[in-house]
């Protein structure tokens, strides 16, 4: 009998965790995934943690239920930094969780200054305190937690051009210090980053390196799978969107995720 395609579910506030998706779906283009963005309550950044482990877990749950996958990536940082723990306790799949880069980051500066780029959420959180005790010891860590930069991701998605300036000013902290001190090395510690990739390194300069998750998630996924149950018959496994609310975006949201090869777009009921 025929194999099927195994399922992935990705889980974000919104289109940020199509970075981490888009990185997956090139290691694993024969899987099936559902992605599942919660845009009912975007963003997650300002939300507190109480409300964020409660939501994440009934979504999660509900979308476990119905769409019965194989594995979990909880493809957001803001999410994954408070609720890990209750989910896993609530749902027995393999979840892997999207953390901020701390460790690898820690190793590639040659400053030991490295820049952490989170939401407000994820800079103040026990979890994020955590990975750099254990992993950045020694090394300077300069956080910025920001409320608009996954929005302005979002409007990028829908075609809104991004204006440099505003990402300067919130860039400011670092970017108004000695050269010596800032630096060299910087953790984009939400999954919406990476889609503005070419902006913050317009903003930031060449000479600093930018670090996001979505190649460790990749290999995570792939060894947590097996590599020999990736593929059923070869073919490419369907891709499916689904939102919490229908609102008035859904059209040009149904186009962006077109172009990251998902192709259609429901509201999870
Ligand atoms: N993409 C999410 C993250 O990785 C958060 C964006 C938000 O909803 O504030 O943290």
């Amino acid at each position: 009998m025929q194999e099927e395609n195994k399922r992935v579910l990705f889980f974000d506030s919104g289109v940020g965790g199509l970075s981490v998706f888009a990185e997956v779906k090139k290691a694993c283009p024969e899987l099936a995934y559902d992605y599942l963005f919660d845009n009912a309550c975007f963003p997650y950044g300002d939300k507190s943690e109480d409300f964020l482990i409660d939501r994440v877990e009934h979504l999660l749950t509900l979308a476990s239920e119905r769409f019965k996958p194989n594995l979990i990536v909880v493809a957001c940082n803001t999410a994954s930094t408070v609720a890990l723990p209750e989910v896993r306790r609530r749902i027995s799949l393999p979840i892997v969780g999207v953390v901020p880069a701390i460790k690898p980051a820690a190793k590639l500066t040659k400053k030991g200054i490295i820049g952490l780029l989170a939401t407000p959420g994820t800079v103040k959180r026990q979890y994020t305190a955590n990975l750099i005790h254990d992993f950045a010891h020694g090394v300077k860590v300069l956080s910025i937690g920001s409320g608009d930069l996954a929005r302005i991701a979002e409007l990028k998605l829908s075609g809104v051009k991004p204006d440099l300036a505003e990402i300067a000013g919130i860039l400011s902290p670092w970017l108004n210090l000695p050269e010596a001190d800032k630096p060299d090395v910087v953790v984009l510690g939400c999954t919406h980053y990476p889609l503005l990739r070419p902006e913050l390194e317009k903003v930031l300069g060449p000479e600093i390196t930018l670090v996001d998750s979505g190649m460790a998630i990749a290999r995570r996924v792939v060894s947590l799978l097996g590599e020999e149950n990736l593929h059923a018959d070869g073919t490419a496994g369907d891709c499916l969107g689904w939102c919490t609310a229908r609102d008035e975006l859904m059209a040009v949201r149904t186009q962006y995720l077109q172009r990251f090869g998902i192709f259609s777009l429901n509201v999870l009921s």
